[in-house]
């Protein structure tokens, strides 16, 4: 290819400051250093954490970034050392890093890897080095990856080679939030045959958990949200009540547990807020509850009454579903192919990256699933 070797410009979505819109610039990607590979990013969703670091946590030293952590495409070079990948491959990039070879990749326990970003850099989001400049400045690669950019720099072990005939513009999803949901459920939660289980948040990441419940064979899975018009899809992917907190003068909990006898068997919290956190660990039942944290803040404490713990709730948290990255992704991508879980049903719009904002906008308003920005 005419780009082998070269430095390449093109479009991304540059976010220069926080709470600021995305401007779209052109950029300079640097060539692929040892064991990198260089991706022609093809389509990308929007993720809840990008509005997370554009409007919540808005680190000071955060900006200039280039955000977009779900994002699929086709390898264009690759760096020395790199073996497993070739040019023309078809790729994911993982915002969390699989080495293979570190205590954490080693042990069956967890999908941490203590060779990525996610290992001392929670603070700012992204990894300390970039292959990206633009007006001569360097740019932040938000969680390692920046798919909201024509073209981006990821080490070796941060990135998932997938079935060639997967469909880059409904794949990309599996880069986070359906991985993510799906996974709390499945690997986190260890949701059982016959229980009832309760899901806090119905964005893609919710409704994956959804679909992460029903698949684990839950009878009764209980979809809670501010926004009523979420329902109609949380039925889709397989749940079977639907509440709204606003509809109730007592507390969710109370709500949730006078439904099921005590409380429901899992809950899982796919909102990002302390206080729904709480709610969904009250939710469960005493004795054998399991509540997980899937929703992504760093900002505030959360609180909770030490006997729900002592009186046998378990407290867990998930990151990217459990799912070892660089393995999960493609079996992921084979089970959609199989028609074992569903991705197409999380698409509610596609867009242009000159949109991005649009999609933000979406978001934010609580208007969208996920929207796929489209980079060709
Ligand atoms: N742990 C991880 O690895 C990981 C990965 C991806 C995303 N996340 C996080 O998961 C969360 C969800 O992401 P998303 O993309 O689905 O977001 P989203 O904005 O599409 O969905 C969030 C949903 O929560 C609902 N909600 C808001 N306040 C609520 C409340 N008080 N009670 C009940 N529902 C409420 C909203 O109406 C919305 O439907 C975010 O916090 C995101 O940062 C975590
Ligand atoms: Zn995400
Ligand atoms: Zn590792």
């Amino acid at each position: 290819m005419a780009t082998v070797g070269k430095v390449i410009k093109c479009k991304a979505a540059v976010a220069w400051e926080a709470n600021k819109p995305l401007v779209i610039e052109e950029i300079e990607v640097d060539v692929p250093h040892t064991n990198e590979i260089r991706i022609k990013i093809m389509a990308t969703g929007v993720c809840h954490t990008d509005l997370y670091h554009l409007f919540e946590g808005k680190p000071k030293d955060g900006f200039p970034v280039v955000l977009g952590h779900e994002g699929a495409g086709i390898v264009e070079s690759v760096g020395p050392g790199v073996t497993e990948f070739l040019p023309g491959d078809t790729v994911i990039p993982l915002f969390l890093s699989q080495c293979g070879e570190c205590r954490f990749c080693q042990s069956p326990k967890t999908n941490q890897c203590e060779k990525g970003w996610t290992n001392s850099r929670y603070d700012v989001m992204s990894c300390e080095d970039t292959r990206f400049t633009c007006k001569g400045q360097k740019v932040l690669q938000f969680m390692g990856t920046s798919t909201f950019s024509q073209y981006t720099v990821v080490n070796q072990i941060a990135v998932a080679k997938v079935d060639p005939s997967a469909p880059l513009h409904k794949v990309c999803l599996l880069g986070c939030g359906v991985c993510t949901g799906f996974g709390a459920a499945v690997n986190t939660a260890k949701v059982e045959p016959g229980s009832t289980c309760a899901v806090f948040g119905l964005g893609a990441v919710g409704l994956a958990a959804v679909m992460g419940c029903h698949t684990a064979g839950a009878k009764r899975i209980i979809a809670v949200d501010v926004n009523s018009e979420k329902f109609v899809k949380a039925k889709v992917f397989g749940a079977t009540d639907f509440v709204n907190p606003n509809d109730h003068s007592e507390p969710i909990s109370q709500v949730l547990s006078k439904m099921t006898n005590g409380g429901v068997d899992f809950s899982l919290e796919c909102v990002g807020n302390v206080g729904v956190m709480r709610n969904a660990l009250e939710s469960c039942i005493k004795g054998w509850g399991v509540s997980v944290l899937v929703g992504w803040t760093d900002m505030h404490d959360v609180a909770m009454r030490p006997i729900q713990l002592i009186a046998g709730r378990t407290w867990k948290g998930s990151l990217f579903g459990g799912f070892k990255s660089k393995d999960g992704v493609p079996q992921m991508v084979k089970a959609y192919l199989d028609k074992k879980v569903k991705l197409d049903e999380f698409i509610t719009h596609n867009m242009p990256l000159e949109s991005v904002n649009d999609a933000i906008d979406l978001m934010k308003h609580g208007k969208c699933i996920r929207t796929i920005l489209s980079l060709e």
